[in-house]
């Protein structure tokens, strides 16, 4: 890892079936980023505590991640990759940023509007305060950059402000991050409501293609995957259903919407669906079977999560003293 070089922070929430979604619209875009960025990327398991989780799967869960992002190409040892809960800065700097961050600022951020709604009967106050987390998240790396899809973007605003606000009161303390524009990952739907995004909290699981289904699974849902009744070969915002599958085609063969258009002349959405299923599968292929590989090896990733966690809290917890010595907190030790 190169110490000149910029920080870069990402990390998804350890929630679980990471769907095509994640892995086409953010960490397949990650792979090589070490070459240019000194990399961190953390498996968001505190964040995944504001739904309610199964604590054997969860833990399970959180240690696939890992796997999926080590056999997505991530080198752990040219990167950073850590449970965020081995890191007890996080939640120790979340607490000090919630009381620099303002109940109205929470109040106008969409995902909680859209989580409150969905899980009415468990509107706790770590939805709520999430973001404030993800703050601290960002900020204990001094991260210059942050790739996140355009879900997540409101969410790396607020980080701003609340980086500015400090700063303003107590000096240049934290490095005010910018959202990372590079290759642009694409932005995958669901495969039965094109107007929402694919994601892993789908309650049909026909809507998502998780990174671990099997063949036939995948052929399945893009098979039942929501069209139109145009049957005409067209990459256009009035055809919502093939214009996400195509980007998901695009996106897994490298091909541009003209190009792929130009090779489905005059076929049908049976046609594209196939060959639709046939890419994904042979993009998840290795995926899986890398997962596989490392899933034989308990003492390896045991290892990785120990020596990353040390890593990241080695940059997390210097940044943390430097915080509380600003805000006038005793440093015993
Ligand atoms: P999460 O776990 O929901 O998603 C992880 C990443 O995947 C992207 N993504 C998608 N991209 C394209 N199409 C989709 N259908 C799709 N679904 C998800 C997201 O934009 C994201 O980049 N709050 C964050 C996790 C987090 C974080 C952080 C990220 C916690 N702390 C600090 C960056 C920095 C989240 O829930 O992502």
């Amino acid at each position: 890892m190169n110490k000149d070089h910029k920080v870069l922070y990402s990390g998804m929430q350890a929630t679980g079936n990471l769907t095509l979604g994640n892995y086409l619209g953010a960490l397949k875009n990650w792979v090589g980023l070490a070459d240019e960025y000194e990399c961190y990327y953390g498996v968001m398991d505190l964040h995944s505590l504001t739904v309610r989780q199964d604590p054997p799967a969860f833990r399970a869960h959180a240690r696939e991640l890992m796997m999926i992002y080590i056999a997505a190409g991530i080198d752990p040892e040219k990167n950073v990759l850590y449970l965020q809960s081995s890191v007890p800065c996080h939640a120790e700097l979340a607490w000090i940023l919630n009381c620099y961050t303002y109940i109205g600022e929470l109040q106008r951020m969409t995902q909680f509007k859209d989580k409150s709604a969905k899980h009415a009967d468990n509107v706790n106050a770590g939805l709520f305060t999430y973001p404030v987390l993800m703050a601290a998240d960002i900020l204990l790396y001094q991260a210059d950059v942050v790739p996140v899809g355009k879900d997540q973007l409101q969410h790396l605003e607020i980080t701003r402000d609340i980086a500015q606000r400090f700063n303003g009161i107590y000096g240049d303390v934290f490095t005010v991050p910018e959202p990372y524009i590079g290759k642009i990952g694409a932005r995958v739907m669901s495969l039965q409501d094109p107007s929402k995004k694919m994601s892993k909290s789908d309650e049909n699981p026909n809507a998502s293609i998780y990174l671990l289904d099997d063949p036939d699974t995948i052929r399945r849902k893009c098979r039942r995957a929501v069209t139109d009744s145009e049957a005409t070969i067209a990459y256009r915002d009035e055809q919502p259903g093939l214009k996400n599958l195509f980007d998901i085609y695009c996106a897994c063969t490298g091909k541009t919407p003209e190009e792929v258009v130009h090779e489905f002349a005059g076929c049908g959405y049976g046609q594209v669906k196939e060959a639709l299923s046939e890419a994904v599968i042979a993009v998840l292929a290795p995926l899986q079977e890398k997962v596989k590989e490392l899933q034989k090896d308990k003492s390896y990733i045991d290892n990785v999560m120990k020596t990353n966690a040390e890593r990241a809290y080695y940059t997390a917890n210097k940044t943390l003293r430097k915080v509380k010595k600003k805000i006038g907190l005793t440093d015993v030790r």
